[in-house]
């Protein structure tokens, strides 16, 4: 391998090049080494930039910056999730070193940032962010909305009759600052000495500053740090008036160890930073995007309800966090590659936003998306964004102004430039222009008086749907209705992969259900699903079976996708109990296409009860085995499954019993290798009367927290702020798992193994309950 110069000279190369072996011999491939994040690809387009490595070499070593690159959505997450392996102490460490007149600069000012937040290691970490979150919890911010809208409407005012703005040199720029200030509590008085130093303070953590910039940005931090002190020992004169600096004074009275006097001063003026540029180029990026895809923006002028799950789409797609930094305290494998402990690694999350295997169609702009708000833009697990839902709130309030004043804004033709950083990203201008004589707001000034609600926290899954019409139905087999459901307004929807399955409001809001999708994913014009009629319906598949006919509408959620098909794996196979084909059916299919080694077993009653088997018969010939139980062909598991296959994965979707059959067939295969999706007719929901209420402590945080009947544990904390990760809240995906150091589990998820239940130490929190209303102690 070159070595190449911009190496840190201590760190040498950390690659075992013994244990790679590739054609030319170097590890690096030529990809990683040209892997440039402060040029002109990059800062364009992080996501575009990287999809080559997200395709080939997910996990990569890139010479040139000395860091482990990481690119797809789980390998970002798991670095995110595992705080102990990965710490946050090089967070805002400087990638180009400082020169030396630079550190005198600062020293002249006294300057002594301390570790704050965001790069602070574990436990000092959790007992502050316990201490000091609980004005940024949605309630707490209610209060803040009027003064954002306020502050918003200022800026607007100033330039509405113009017919063309810098929006980010005349707003963008400045009003998150300003909203940033407000909810600090800082005074009227000192905001705009305050502004003028934090905006000459152009964040050169991320950046190759020059030596002379970084004199001058030197200047500017020492103001910056000097001024901060004297504020905060201002706040300390009136503790009880507003803002969040003064809350972290009256917390520093309750808890002296935690909240030091130098922590306080930090902290100033690392939330003004966390605050300020990161929700600037958030909407900067938003506006930009959507601008850009006119019948989106139309649609959210059309009906700003669709607002919130557009911010946390733009989030997604054009996030203004592109990466975040992370050092590997022990050796670690990510991705299947090995890590030395000691690695310094760019966790890049505009690349994760963007990958295929969690989020279906990742490059369109769909803000229906349901799991848009798995973005990682805000990072994950202990140190997520603190103040992700002021963000939001911003973002909410800044779309709804523009989309009802200034609904005819078009983007002026312009190149945009971006400041060369890996992390921070927003274009430097965002030139619009528009006709003032067609302002709204002339024709009808009582427009300004309308307010659309805010949604504070993320966007509710529930109230993100799209709207589908039925345009066939036929039946697939006995009890079974093979369904296709088109779009209204003829536009594409969404691609989806194998395995995932939409939502649908099975006549109200409240009553939906979960059905794999089974049709063409390459078929954008409409979703395929079959619904077997359950006898023990409540009102799903009955609804489906009794009331819904051709030419009706229906909202659907999705799709979505828990049960993907490893691409990557040599030899599958497949089995369907029943009406479980319906996932399978797409991922066989999709197998066949990929020539990969597989097989299909199709378990049901009687081949008059089984959807698709024609169909499934002539795609897969004499890889596929029917098991009719009528016909005495019921398949005999443990013999199918007697010898474990070596790179065999089994993808199983069926009724509950079939799974447990498989789950102990399998138990001597290798960990992993048995994938199921877990098909039932009628999903349980919390059923209040027949829920007990039960009590957890939290062993850490002192407190003890009643459950009610209809409530599950991970709403119990969340609404006592206690943060806890959660994906699916369904017991799917295991990322909201507890520890739990006393008391019986009644575990409801799918995600543990009979072992692993048997043990009672953990338990995932977004669905699994104390035993008959027992007490349990949790590790939190
Ligand atoms: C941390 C992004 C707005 C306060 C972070 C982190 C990211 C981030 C990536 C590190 C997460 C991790 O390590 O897992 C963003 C984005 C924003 C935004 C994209 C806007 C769109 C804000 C605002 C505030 C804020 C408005 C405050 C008012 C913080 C704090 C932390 C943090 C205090 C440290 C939390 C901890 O380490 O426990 N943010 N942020 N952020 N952010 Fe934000
Ligand atoms: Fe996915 Fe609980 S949130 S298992």
């Amino acid at each position: 391998m070159n070595a190449p110069q911009s190496l840190p000279a201590a760190a040498g190369c950390p690659i075992d090049h013994s244990a790679l072996k590739t054609p030319t011999g170097c590890p690096v491939s030529q990809q990683a080494a040209q892997f440039d994040p402060f040029g002109d690809g990059y800062q364009q387009d992080p996501a575009e930039y990287l999809r080559w490595a997200r395709a080939q070499e997910p996990v990569f070593y890139s010479p040139r910056l000395g860091y482990w690159v990481v690119t797809r959505y789980d390998d970002v997450k798991a670095v995110f999730r595992d705080h102990e392996t990965f710490n946050a102490t090089v967070a805002l460490e400087k990638i180009t070193p400082t020169v030396p007149e630079a550190d005198a600069v600062l020293k002249s000012y006294d300057y002594a940032m301390k570790r704050t937040l965001v790069n602070e290691e574990e436990p000092a970490h959790m007992a502050r962010r316990r201490v000091l979150i609980e004005p940024f919890t949605p309630e707490a911010l209610k209060e803040h909305e009027p003064m954002v809208r306020r502050v918003t409407r200022q800026y607007v005012d100033r330039f509405i009759d113009d017919g063309h703005a810098d929006l980010v040199e005349q707003m963008l720029w400045e009003a998150p600052l300003t909203v940033g200030l407000h909810f600090l509590g800082v005074d009227e008085e000192d905001m705009e000495q305050l502004r003028r130093y934090s905006i000459a303070h152009t964040v050169n953590t991320w950046g190759r500053p020059s030596p002379e910039e970084q004199i001058a940005v030197a200047h500017a931090v020492g103001n910056f740090w000097q001024l901060s002190g004297r504020i905060v020992d201002k706040m300390r004169a009136t503790p009880d008036g507003p803002g969040w600096m003064r809350y972290t004074i009256r917390m520093q009275k309750e808890h002296p160890d935690v909240v030091t006097d130098s922590y306080l001063h930090s902290m100033m003026m690392a939330v003004i930073v966390a605050a300020h540029e990161t929700t600037s180029h958030g909407i900067a990026n938003a506006l930009k995007l959507l601008l850009s895809n006119r019948a989106v923006w139309q649609e959210l002028c059309d009906d700003p309800s669709l607002i919130p799950g557009a911010v946390e789409e733009c989030l997604r797609h054009n996030g203004s966090v592109a990466a975040w930094r992370r050092l590997s305290t022990r050796d670690a494998v990510v991705g299947g590659v090995p890590i030395p402990a000691g690695s310094r690694l760019l966790i890049v999350m505009a690349s994760a936003n963007r990958d295929e295997r969690h989020f279906a169609d990742p490059d369109a702009l769909d803000i229906r998306r349901d799991n848009a708000s798995d973005q990682l833009t805000f990072g994950y697990g202990s140190h997520q964004c603190m103040g992700k839902n002021l963000a939001r709130m911003e973002l909410q309030i800044f779309l709804e102004e523009f989309t009802k004043r200034l609904p005819h804004m078009q983007l002026a033709p312009q190149r945009f430039e971006y400041l060369p950083n890996t992390s921070f990203r927003g274009p430097k201008h965002l030139r619009v222009e528009w006709n003032p004589a067609l302002n709204p707001e002339r024709a009808n000034p009582a427009l300004l008086q309308s307010r659309e609600p805010v949604r504070l926290g993320e966007p509710s899954r529930q109230a993100i749907a799209r709207t589908l019409v039925v345009e066939r139905i036929t039946r697939a087999a006995e009890g079974v209705l093979l369904l296709r459901l088109a779009a209204t307004d003829g536009k594409p929807l969404p691609r989806w992969a194998p395995g995932a399955h939409i939502d649908i409001e099975c006549g109200n809001a409240d009553l939906s259900r979960q059905y794999s999708l089974c049709g063409r994913p390459d078929d954008a014009t409409a979703y395929e699903i079959a619904v077997l009629r359950d006898a023990a319906s409540r009102g799903g598949s009955a609804w489906v079976h009794e009331q819904l006919a051709v030419g009706q509408r229906v909202r659907v959620r999705g799709p979505r996708n828990h049960f993907r098909l490893d691409e990557q794996g040599r030899r599958a196979m497949f089995i369907a109990g029943g009406i479980g084909i319906t996932p399978i059916a797409a991922m066989a299919r999709r197998a066949r296409e990929l020539g990969m080694d597989y097989a299909l077993h199709y378990c049901g009653r009687s081949r008059g009860h089984m959807a698709l088997l024609q169909k499934l018969a002539a795609e897969h010939g004499e890889r596929m085995q029917v098991h009719a139980s009528n016909e005495g062909r019921r398949a005999d598991l443990p013999a199918l499954l007697a010898q474990p296959g070596a790179d065999t994965l089994i993808y199983a979707c069926g009724p509950a019993r079939m799974l447990q059959a498989l789950q102990q067939a399998t138990a001597h295969w290798p960990e992993g290798a048995l994938r199921v999706e877990h098909f039932e007719a009628e999903p349980t929901t919390l059923d209040p009367s027949r829920e007990q209420a039960f009590e957890v402590e939290l062993r850490d945080s002192g407190i003890t927290l009643a459950v009610r009947a209809d409530q599950t544990v991970l709403a119990a904390l969340q609404g006592a702020n206690i943060d806890v990760q959660c994906d699916c809240r369904e017991g799917l995906c295991g990322s909201c798992e507890v520890g739990v150091l006393a008391g019986e589990i009644d575990h409801r998820d799918r995600v543990l193994t009979p072992a692993e239940r048997a043990r009672q130490d953990r338990m995932m929190a977004c669905c699994s309950r104390a035993k008959d209303g027992g007490r349990l102690v949790l590790d939190l």
